[in-house]
């Protein structure tokens, strides 16, 4: 099974990162998968403290409020436990229960919450504290992927704003990634410099680290940037100018050029806004289909 793991990224918040994780799980697992004959089975992880996408999923899914997850049915457990186990209890061996963990959303994908409220309020912002840079604690994450992504056509995971150690050991394990910005001045020159960081993370763990060698042999090759789309454009708005900078800034500051920038536009639509909130795409703006659409082609 040829399992797909993305990355949503940008150091920016705002810029519809949870917003796009929402609307292509609905619309890839919609879409007819390139490794079977049914549709795609897509896996849904939130890595972000703010567990912002988690709360949608869990209350529209039917699982009642984030609150009142509990302890198991969360990443937070897989994190906590993992890290005890590497600081305290090294020969236990630790099996997640599936069932716990893996919620249905609609019949239409799968994902699993991270939690503000895990064990009094120990979101992943805290347990991350209790992580260690080094390849034992950024192994904690693929390592458990490992156990379920068989059966997977695609694993989206939505991330904070933020480089910490769980982000990184994320975009470590992601075989592709992609980046969602806003067209303005400040944000692109973000995307400039998200796109060195990150892929700084891969040369330092992964080739430069003492430990490299083991690091690319478990994470395998370098994530590769499948496209940065412009979100949240709006019609009346000329936006030639700042688009000519970002492009020129991708091919002068980057190794992608400016080719990696998806053709698709994704419009401000209050459409959009509202029914990524109630956990829907939405039914007259079909924006993030096209860009599946595009995407897809690129995989
Ligand atoms: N294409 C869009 N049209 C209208 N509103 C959008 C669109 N994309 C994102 N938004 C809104 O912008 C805000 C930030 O989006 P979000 O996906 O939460 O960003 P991020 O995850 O990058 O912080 C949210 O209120 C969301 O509803
Ligand atoms: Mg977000």
């Amino acid at each position: 099974m040829d399992t797909k793991i993305i990355f949503f990224g940008n150091y920016k918040g705002g810029v519809g990162k949870t917003t796009s994780v929402l609307n292509f799980a609905e619309y890839f697992s919609c879409h007819a998968s390139k490794n079977h004959s049914g549709k795609n089975r897509v896996l849904v992880l939130d890595v972000d403290p703010q567990s912002s996408l988690s709360e949608i999923l869990v209350t529209k899914g039917g699982y009642g409020e984030l609150s009142e997850l509990e302890a198991c049915e969360t990443l937070n457990y897989v994190f906590d436990l993992c890290i005890l186990k590497i600081k305290k209890y090294n020969d236990i061996e630790l099996k997640f229960d599936k069932d716990c963990l893996i919620k249905k959303y609609k019949n239409l994908y799968d994902f699993v919450p991270s939690s503000l409220f895990y064990r009094n309020n120990v979101g992943l912002d805290t347990i991350v504290i209790d992580m260690e840079d080094n390849i034992q604690y950024l192994c904690i994450l693929k390592s458990w992927v490992d156990t379920i992504r068989e059966g997977y056509d695609y694993i989206f995971i939505d991330c904070p704003p933020t480089n910490n150690l769980i982000t990184r050991s994320a975009f470590l394990m992601s075989d592709y990634y992609i980046i969602p910005t806003i067209l303005d001045g400040l944000s692109t020159n973000g995307v400039v410099h998200y796109i060195n960081t990150i892929e700084e993370t891969y040369k330092k763990y992964c080739e430069e680290d003492e430990d490299a060698l083991i690091a690319k042999h478990f994470f395998g090759e370098k994530p590769q940037l499948l496209g940065v789309f412009y979100n949240l454009i709006r019609g009346q708005v000329n936006y030639d100018e700042e688009k000519e900078d970002f492009e020129a800034a991708l091919d002068k500051y980057t190794s992608y050029g400016r080719e990696v920038i998806l053709d698709t536009l994704i419009n401000n639509l209050i459409d959009i806004a509202r029914e990524t909130k109630d956990g829907n795409v939405s039914i007259k703006k079909k924006d993030f289909k096209w860009l599946t659409e595009e995407i897809i082609k690129k995989i």
